[in-house]
């Protein structure tokens, strides 16, 4: 039965709202057909979600030890709507010394960078105004602006130039209505890490045009890359309007503990009361979860001693996919430089969605299609690998995958 057909004849039927009509997540919605196929006993491979703790990667000694002496201490009360005094103080402290961020109007905390995200736009854009996402996206910024009726307009990554954005293309999608530009770098779902050079362009253009640059950040401290550097956009102008993104699931390896935050930068006159904005909002939520924000500051203060291995780790999984990838006819990828993600291109596929299902089928492999981060090209697909998992797991989805390629290929 179809909804119209539903409505008609129905009056029980609890029609859900059109704010919810275009909401999709890639990501996890290819679960669903993954676990259908794994209750029906196929053994199945989960290259689909950024989560370390799915794989050998544990929540920081740091952030554990900080939690239980949270809990067994009373602070499982409301916290501040803002975030706790300690917590925001070692993040403005951090941003300063460390990523060079200048001129911090205010910082916020939130469940999960996510939902800073969510508050920023919100406080942000009318329905009809516009904000600039990249091609390919992480989707949830799209789940935001289409509910929110915001226009998204997709300004390109280019695959021929290390995925870096179009800074050209990217002028002609600005107009009257235009508010921001969303920046994540390094990136989600193609793993590069844009020049310095490139950033600056984008904050002249932000600046040209009156626009605030949203700016995720959440996989800085995961760089592993050979001749270049992680350089924080926020640090670039301290006139240019900027928030930046960050948290605790991607370097401190628990994104479960749903703590993330942003930091409000740029001339104190422009941005006063759109950070106050985002306060209001913030209040009106209650609070982020309250004994994790007593991970941030042990974990921002830390020696950081886990993370060289964890870059070690990822960049050997990394080297593995490479070599995996570029022996598969008709596969190639551009390396990633952090991270854990690579965005494979596959030539010669007009439906990456179907491509990524027919290989979960026969194959058990789950990864995400290139259409699900609002990414298309004519006959050409693409996929998003996480090689999170182990060396021989990852050994054994590519070998999955050069079996699932030469059969397809076979007769053609
Ligand atoms: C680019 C990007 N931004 C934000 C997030 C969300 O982070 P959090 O878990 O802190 O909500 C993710 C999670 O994968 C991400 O990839």
């Amino acid at each position: 039965m179809d909804e119209k057909h539903d409505m008609e004849f129905n009056k029980d039927y609890i029609e859900p709202s059109q704010a919810t009509r275009n909401i999709h997540y890639s990501i996890r919605e290819v679960t669903v057909l993954a676990r259908k196929l794994q209750k029906e006993g196929k053994r199945m491979i989960y290259l689909n979600i950024g989560d370390p703790n799915v794989y050998d990667f544990d929540l920081a000694k740091e952030a554990r030890e900080a939690v239980i002496w949270a809990i067994q201490h009373g602070k499982c009360g409301y916290a501040p709507s803002e975030g706790l005094p300690e917590a925001i103080e070692a993040i403005e402290k951090d941003a300063r010394d460390r990523q060079h961020i200048r001129n911090i109007v205010g910082s916020y905390m939130g469940n999960g960078a996510s939902e800073c995200i969510d508050l920023a736009i919100t406080a942000l854009a009318n329905p009809g105004e516009n904000i600039l996402l990249p091609s390919p996206t992480y989707p949830q910024y799209e789940t935001i602006t289409s509910r929110l009726s915001i226009e998204a307009r997709y300004y390109r990554l280019d695959e021929s130039h290390n995925w870096e954005p179009d800074i050209e293309q990217m002028a002609t999608l600005i107009n009257e209505k235009t508010r921001a530009i969303v920046v994540i770098n390094p990136n989600n779902p193609t793993g590069s890490l844009y020049s310095e050079a490139t950033l600056r362009k984008i904050v002249e253009l932000a600046k040209a045009h009156h626009l605030l640059i949203l700016n995720d950040e959440i996989y800085e401290r995961l760089v592993f890359a050979d001749h270049a550097q992680y350089i924080s956009l926020g640090s670039l102008d301290p006139e240019a309007s900027v928030i930046t993104f960050s948290g605790m699931s991607k370097a401190y390896q628990g994104p479960g503990i749903r703590i993330g935050w942003g930091i409000v930068s740029g001339k104190k006159e422009n941005l006063e009361s759109y950070y106050e904005a985002i306060l209001r909002m913030a209040r009106a939520r209650l609070c982020a979860s309250h004994p994790f924000q007593y991970a941030i500051k042990p974990c921002l203060e830390g020696t950081q001693s886990h993370l060289p291995g964890i870059r070690e780790k990822l960049k050997r999984r990394r080297d593995i996919c490479v070599e995996k990838i570029n022996q598969i006819p008709g596969l190639s990828v551009v390396p990633s430089q952090a991270a854990f993600y690579m965005f494979v291109r596959i030539e010669n596929c007009d439906d990456d969605a179907e491509w990524c299902r027919q290989l979960m089928v026969e194959k058990g492999v789950v990864v995400v299609p290139g259409s699900g981060f609002a990414y298309t090209e004519p006959h050409v697909g693409h996929f998003r690998i996480v090689y999170l998992a182990d060396e021989a797991t990852l050994i054994e989805a590519f070998d999955k995958i050069a079996s699932f390629v030469a059969n397809h290929n076979h007769g053609e």
